[in-house]
């Protein structure tokens, strides 16, 4: 990645004056694609033709119910609308026949046939569900999130969606979060990547295609942020923060071309999102040059009243389309208030019409004036062979391998006797939280997997306990089965229930009485292994100790239960890491890898210093971990220049680093080879360790293989707290750690002049 426009930061700063660096304003221009003429004048010859009440219908989305069609009681408000050309936009309408029947009505009976643009959530999969967000995350594979865009898009689109709400790219730091499951990761560059990837795969070269939607970059912004991770919560956050941290996966969304955005249910330093000029005008639109449309949250716009920011719903109408937002979903106070707020001078025309053709592009872009049916003969109903392939690989590819004593994983396909126990050992609750209609099919359960895989091999299954109640009578017979069996697998975790939206606990180690299950089946004596069917990272406590491996599959999908008895046969070799650290208790978060340093970090030789009296210091597994059934070395990191100039980076020019990476065990796997940067000294505290760069390669048995990663000032430099938008690169020592996790020791230091 480049950086344009990036000055030096004056070493006169302490004499008063910087010599601010500028914005990359006309990067992010360029990257939005250029306005098409022929679309701009389609869209001016309507605006002129559209009355006051068509205008702010435009800006209008109402939520159906599934897919129902113009007969459901729930759509008569969407229907009349439609009608009277008064709604521009549906949310949760979907089917081909249910689609089109309400198409038809915006398009042949309304006055001016504006077709309406069906969105939908389509976050981890529509028919084929696969992995959360989160656990695509620690594939560090943005190729697993780009196959699930494709193939949801496919999906969605031949059932009459056309715009998606996703992805979701929300940077966090407190698990407690429950949208953490639905979330990129602790770190922007690594949810950045993905953001990108997945945008990009979403909407293809041409948003016409029939199997492309438009994607919207959710929410606008640092909604990751809520203090104690509990959703919806305020967030009080730096100008510089703000920018280093919770927006760069945006930006990379807007140069990827994303069509939308959405704005978030919390307040950004007291200004709720929804009223925030500085963010969804200021930044978005007029610094990154953003062209395409920003989307309310869910009754987002009134919520304005409750925050105490507006006074009334009126108020907050007005407010939300001054700061920014274009459309509003589910609630009406836009179009209730929008003409009286017009009438008296409040908003202005041309911010109406801004909106409106903003709203109109993306129908033009997607076709929907020529093509505004889906062929109902050609709709994809059910989850092909193909599709669940690729989930099935993508859930493997996404299994993280925290620890594995005695090399009790991959099992003996000799094994003659294998207990499989606990609460998700043949559960089907592995869609997770935010799956799209898939999730009334049924999810191959791990039971189901291992059999199949392990034809002849004597597998008992018995749940012990429930996932959530804290009724321990049904141990003992998972115990006996453990003590009758080779080895034990202990399937245990949380329900999906207990992630996504809203849905934050305040203590993250595993619900009911698992534990007591694990210890348990521990006391057996017996070689076991535990499989952490999750949405965020947990706490893992005691139980750790003695549990010889754990493999963390989060919620893996429609597939799940083939995805993990490919990695717990060994027929694939895990390969993930973690995009989360897993904290040691409750009471550490937020513990995360990319955090400042305080003047007294870490010393176990001085008591003065940042630490807890009650816990060893750090997180229980840190960001980027992740264990393989082979080992591999990875060498110091070398680089083709050990000074650079600012002016030099200003310019374009970049540093290559080289790390060599060797499978030194036995079996083929894959490594992800990682780069940190930290800066020693900045005029802004920076992160101990940032990552810049990763690459995960398949070795074969005592292969190397060199890898390369180049970078440039974008990665060097960092945002000030300046609200126009500063980027500085400045002089100085920077160190570049190479390694498989956020704690690589290996370095080498360039000096930046
Ligand atoms: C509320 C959620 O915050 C958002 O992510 C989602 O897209 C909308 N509801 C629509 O379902």
């Amino acid at each position: 990645m480049g950086t344009s426009g990036i000055t030096r930061r004056a070493v006169l700063a302490g004499m008063g004056g910087t010599i601010a660096a500028i914005a990359m304003t006309s990067k992010a221009l360029a990257s939005q694609k250029p306005a098409d003429p022929a679309i701009e004048a389609r869209i001016q010859r309507l605006l002129k033709q559209m009355t006051i009440e068509e205008k702010f219908g435009q800006l209008q989305q109402l939520s159906g119910n599934g897919d129902t069609g113009p007969g459901d009681g729930q759509m008569k408000e969407i229907v009349d609308r439609t009608r009277a050309g008064r709604l521009g936009s549906v949310l949760n309408v979907y089917g081909a026949k249910s689609s089109n029947d309400l198409q038809r009505i915006a398009v042949e009976e309304s006055r001016l046939g504006i077709p309406l643009l069906f969105g939908f959530d389509i976050i981890h999969g529509f028919w084929t569900t696969f992995p959360i967000p989160i656990a695509q995350s620690a594939s560090f594979d943005p190729s697993v999130a780009a196959r699930d865009a494709e193939i949801s898009s496919a999906e969605g689109r031949s059932n009459g969606v056309h715009w998606t709400f996703a992805p979701m790219m929300d940077v966090t730091h407190d698990p407690r979060w429950g949208r953490i499951a639905e979330s990129g990761s602790e770190d922007p560059y690594l949810t950045a990547r993905f953001a990108a990837a997945k945008t990009a795969a979403h909407q293809g070269n041409d948003l016409s295609a029939p199997d492309r939607v438009a994607a919207c970059a959710k929410h606008f912004v640092a909604y990751g942020g809520a203090e104690g991770g509990r959703d919806y919560n305020t967030v009080d956050v730096s100008e510089a923060r703000l920018r280093n941290l919770y927006l760069p996966p945006f930006k990379a969304a807007v140069e990827a071309g994303v069509a939308t955005v959405m704005a978030s249910f919390n307040t950004i330093s007291g200004v709720p999102a929804h009223g925030n000029h500085h963010t969804m005008t200021e930044i978005l639109k007029q610094q990154w040059g953003f062209t395409g449309f920003v989307v309310s949250d869910y009754n987002g716009v009134q919520e304005m009243v409750p925050h105490h920011f507006a006074e009334d719903k009126a108020d907050a109408a007005r407010l939300a389309l001054q700061a920014g937002v274009d459309m509003e979903m589910v609630s009406t106070t836009i179009n209730d208030h929008g003409p009286e707020l017009l009438a008296s001078g409040q908003i202005s025309m041309r911010r109406l019409d801004d909106a409106v053709a903003r709203i109109l592009r993306l129908k033009f872009e997607l076709g929907l004036f020529e093509q505004p049916y889906v062929d109902e003969n050609a709709a994809i109903t059910e989850p092909t062979a193909e599709a669940r392939a690729a989930a099935r690989n993508a859930a493997a590819r996404c299994a993280v391998l925290l620890k594995n004593d005695g090399g009790v994983l991959p099992l003996a396909r000799s094994a003659r006797s294998v207990a499989l126990v606990g609460p998700f050992a043949d559960s089907r609750d592995l869609h997770g939280c935010w799956s799209g209609p898939g999730k009334e099919l049924p999810a191959v359960t791990v039971l189901e997997g291992l059999r199949k895989a392990l034809p002849t091999t004597r597998i008992t299954h018995v749940q012990g306990v429930d996932p959530l109640g804290e009724d321990t009578s049904g141990i003992a017979d998972a115990v006996a089965s453990a003590e009758n069996s080779e080895v034990t697998v202990v399937v245990v975790g949380e329900p999906s229930e207990l992630s996504g939206e809203a849905n934050c606990r305040s203590d993250i180690s595993l619900p009911g009485a698992q534990a007591e299950l694990i210890k348990a089946i521990a006391a057996t004596g017996k070689p076991f292994a535990v499989v952490l069917v999750s949405g965020r990272p947990l706490v893992l406590s005691d139980w750790l100790e003695q549990a010889p491996a754990v493999l963390v599959v989060w919620h893996p999908g429609i597939e799940g239960g083939n995805a993990v008895a490919d990695v717990l046969l060994g027929s694939v070799n895990p390969g993930g890491k973690l995009p989360v650290s897993f904290p040691r208790s409750n009471g550490q978060i937020p513990v995360y890898y990319n955090h400042e340093n305080t003047g007294r970090p870490y010393d176990p030789d001085d008591e003065y210093t940042s630490y807890y009296l009650d816990l060893p210091h750090g997180p229980q597994f840190p960001f980027g971990h992740g264990l393989s059934y082979t080992t591999f070395t990875t060498g110091s990191p070398k680089l083709d220049k050990d000074r650079i100039s600012v002016q030099q980076l200003k310019s374009g020019d970049s540093v290559r680093v080289s790390v060599e990476v060797t499978n030194t065990g036995p079996r083929e796997g894959d490594e992800v080879v990682q780069i940190y940067l930290h800066d020693r000294a900045a005029s802004i505290v920076q992160p101990v360790r940032k990552l810049r760069g990763f690459q995960r390669v398949a070795l074969k048995p005592g292969e190397t293989q060199e890898v390369q990663f180049d970078l440039t000032a974008e990665d060097f430099g960092f945002w000030t707290n300046d609200p126009r938008g500063e980027f500085v690169v400045e002089p100085g020592k920077v160190d570049i750690y190479a390694g498989n996790s956020s704690t690589a020791t290996k370095k080498a230091t360039l000096s930046i002049r």
